[in-house]
């Protein structure tokens, strides 16, 4: 039998996670789960049923509705990675909006959806062979996981990304938004009660603000192989 690892990533948002996480996935034959998407998803859920606005938050009703969420990724082969889906929809042009980010900090506050989706990641990745992205990957999801990688990189980088994934998408918004949007979500999602995003003590630091993706892919690469070597 193939032996498998697990790779927990966790970082900022906009620092390349996910682009890492699949080309992970793809050469190790790898199942990946964003967990992005997944609270993203419940927030877009919150919003459509009117929970959650720009102004006022319904924590209760969203916690008390938290049953009529399912979440389910579906392999897109035409893209070669799965989509997220919310109550059996393909949401993923949804929950990438502006809008979605401006939002999803305060909900992914809440202990009641953390602990439904960390319970649904746990047992997602429990028998190995996963690269999962997030913000408490390596400290609450899989904390005895075999890699951990933590990505970093200037909040202007990021913006700079995040900005131009969505103009190329048609999306109408301005680098200003943008950038406030990174660093306020960066502010929420660390210094929140539960699971704050923070480095896990064993994970290995990427700074990828002048990094290409080739030279960061090819050194995870050694270490994944590495461990894999070690087992
Ligand atoms: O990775 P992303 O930018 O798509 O994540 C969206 C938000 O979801 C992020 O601002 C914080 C939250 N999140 C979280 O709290 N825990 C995770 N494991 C993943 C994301």
């Amino acid at each position: 039998m193939t032996k498998k690892i697990t790779i927990a990533i966790d970082g900022f948002s906009s620092t390349g996670k996910s682009t890492i996480a699949k080309l992970l996935a793809n050469k190790y034959n790898y199942v990946y789960v964003d967990t992005g998407a997944m609270y993203r998803a419940v927030t877009l859920f919150a919003k459509l049923n009117g929970y959650v606005t720009k102004d006022t938050f319904n924590k209760e009703a969203l916690i008390n509705d938290l049953t009529s969420i399912s979440l389910s990724f579906h392999f897109n082969e035409k893209i070669g990675f799965s989509e997220m889906y919310l109550n059996n929809r393909n949401v993923e042009q949804q929950i990438r909006t502006l809008e979605v980010s401006q939002l999803v900090s305060k909900v992914a506050e809440i202990s009641e959806v953390r602990k439904k989706l960390v319970l649904e990641q746990q047992f997602m990745g429990k028998d190995g062979g996963v690269v999962m992205d997030g913000r408490d990957i390596g400290t609450v999801v899989f904390p005895n996981a075999d890699l951990k990688l933590f990505m970093t990189a200037s909040a202007d980088k990021r913006a700079t990304r995040r900005y131009k994934e969505l103009i190329d998408r048609g999306d109408k918004v301005t680098f200003e938004d943008v950038l406030f949007n990174v660093e306020e979500r960066d502010r929420i999602d660390s210094t929140r009660e539960d699971s704050p995003l923070t480095k896990a003590k064993d994970a290995i630091t990427f700074d990828n603000s002048d990094m290409g993706i080739k030279e960061q892919f090819d050194r995870i690469c050694s270490l994944v192989d590495q461990k894999l070597s070690m087992l």
